[in-house]
């Protein structure tokens, strides 16, 4: 029987009605029984500094430790300036020290974006996947998650009210619990 598989979701937005964390949420109800998601806050996380190596902050410690015990990475994120948001990847850079010691290699990653905008943070996901590869996340090539229009795919309450979004995220999932069964750690 295949096992329980952590993911670890980042939300790249820090906003309090997000729309990323809308999908985010999305993607945790709509998953397969045997992923367990949860949302791993970033905002707390003080600015990455390299003095701060020697004695680091509470917060980074504490965000390194929740990387490194999980099975997999699921980012969902904006797009800001056609890049990844400062937030985001200020949490990229603490999990990548100190050199040598970065919480995320080898943890299985997808990418999902969102945006109100018609190409769904395209390049937000594609600076992000650049960073990937250095960090040494295997990234799920397929399928694809920019997710235009965002604004309109919920209502008041945060749920999920397009049938056809609701399909491809669920499949997205199952095609991500694939990509961990494969690419993690057995
Ligand atoms: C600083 C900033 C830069 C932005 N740049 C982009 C952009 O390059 N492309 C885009 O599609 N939307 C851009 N937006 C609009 C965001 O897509 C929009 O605010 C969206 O709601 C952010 O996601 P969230 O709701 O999860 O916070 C930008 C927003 C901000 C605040």
């Amino acid at each position: 029987m295949e096992k329980t598989r952590n993911v670890a979701v980042i939300v790249g937005s820090l906003r309090k009605d997000s729309i990323n964390r809308k999908v985010a949420n999305a993607l945790a109800e709509l998953s397969p029984a045997r992923l367990e998601l949860s949302i791993v806050e970033i905002a707390q996380l003080p600015i990455y500094n390299q003095d701060g190596d020697d004695k680091p902050p509470a917060e980074w410690t504490a965000f390194r430790e929740r990387i490194r015990a999980t099975d997999a990475i699921l980012f969902v994120t904006p797009e800001h300036n056609r890049s990844v948001p400062a937030a985001l990847k200020n949490a990229i850079d603490v999990g990548s020290r100190p050199y040598g010691k970065s919480a995320w290699s080898g943890k299985p990653g997808a990418v999902v974006s969102a945006s109100p905008g018609g190409i769904g943070g395209f390049g937000a996901n594609h600076h992000l996947r650049q960073s990937l590869v250095f960090l040494n996340v295997p990234a799920m090539a397929q399928p694809e998650a920019y997710i235009g229009g965002a604004d309109k795919l919920f209502d008041a309450s945060g749920k999920l009210i397009n049938d056809g979004t609701r399909k491809f995220l669920e499949s997205f999932m199952h095609a991500f619990e694939a990509w961990i069964a494969a690419k993690g750690r057995q």
